[in-house]
């Protein structure tokens, strides 16, 4: 008799590559819908489920875990997992997976397409374009800000960061300053870069990019206070999480002029309402969480995240897990 295939929920389409090899040993259901399960809906999907593939836009939380008595794995589609209570997930011994590594790079490059952007005033000067503001050529228009040799304080200085730091220092020559939990004396090293605290960090940067994990401690990181604390030709890029930020805030300084111009690839909540006053603020560009959306890294995503549930479910070590 052959042995029974475990039960997986996936809880929207993903790529082929991670797909098939989910078929191949699975019995498989995929959410069909783009947008994805309401939370009772996948409370019911998953209640016989021996495995799950989450989305970021996914909560998975206790009752949830509890309402699929067989579950030992949570492979999520993404490298942060703050959509999943993991502490709950230890506690009733079920696996969660992650996907480190796969999205360093791209994440990185639309770090550096929004540190650009948003220091040019791409977004600003290509609307004036094509809704017929660009009327001559102009010595004073359009003035952003230069970004070689300028100084680029990185928020967290975790596999992303450290890629964006390399962009940046090898290409445009950057000097960086950095604020991490650790010291990080190989990075010092390399890039001649120094570990400072946060205040340091705002006062002296042109450019700041945050990289850090959102949790209870990074939460609201940026409010008033540490726009007050950045110079006025300052550039704030973030492509780590919204709630790391406080939105009011940062309009506030948009519009008052407390830093230069912002590069945004999340927001709290996603997907930021049109309606929102960050979309008015011209001197802001936002990018609807596109960090890793490439080809090439959403297959390795995909990849990785069958690998991670194929090994839950039979009960072996995850590739990357994400288990305190
Ligand atoms: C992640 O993986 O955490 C990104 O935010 C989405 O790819």
């Amino acid at each position: 008799m052959l042995p029974m295939r475990p039960k997986v929920f996936v809880s929207r389409m993903i790529p082929q590559s991670g797909l098939k090899r989910l078929q191949e040993r699975c019995e498989v259901e995929v959410w069909p819908d783009r947008m994805p399960p309401a939370p009772e809906v996948l409370r019911a999907k998953i209640a016989d489920c021996d495995g799950i593939v989450s989305l970021l836009t996914d909560r998975i939380d206790a009752p949830l875990m509890d309402a699929a008595p067989r579950l030992k794995v949570v492979s999520n589609f993404a490298v942060g997992v703050n959509n999943i209570d993991l502490a709950a997930a230890t506690e009733r011994g079920i696996a969660i997976g992650n996907t480190p590594g796969v999205l360093t790079d791209a994440t990185a490059d639309i770090a550096v397409t929004l540190l650009l952007a948003a220091a040019r005033r791409l977004g600003e000067s290509m609307i004036d374009a094509r809704e017929g503001r660009w009327l001559t050529w102009e010595p004073t228009g359009w003035l952003g800000q230069d970004i070689g040799g300028r100084t680029l304080g990185i928020v967290g200085m975790g596999r992303i960061g450290l890629a964006m730091a390399r962009r940046m220092h090898y290409g445009w020559g950057m000097p960086i300053v950095y604020t991490s939990r650790t010291p990080k004396p190989e990075i010092d090293a390399e890039l001649k870069a120094r570990r400072v605290e946060l205040p340091e960090l705002l006062a002296m940067s042109d450019y700041v990019s945050v990289h850090a994990d959102l949790n209870p401690s990074t939460k609201g990181l940026f409010g008033a206070d540490q726009f007050r604390q950045m110079k006025p030709t300052a550039v704030f890029i973030n492509t780590s999480r919204g709630p790391l930020v406080d939105q009011d805030a940062l309009v506030m300084a948009l519009r008052e002029g407390l830093i230069f111009s912002a590069g945004l690839d999340v927001t709290d909540p996603e997907p930021l309402p049109p309606t929102h006053p960050l979309y008015a603020q011209p001197n802001c560009v936002i990018a609807p969480h596109i960090a890793s959306a490439t080809v090439q890294t959403r297959d390795e995503m995909a990849r990785i995240c069958a690998e991670n549930l194929l090994a839950g479910v039979l009960g072996q070590p995850l590739t990357a897990c994400a288990n305190p």
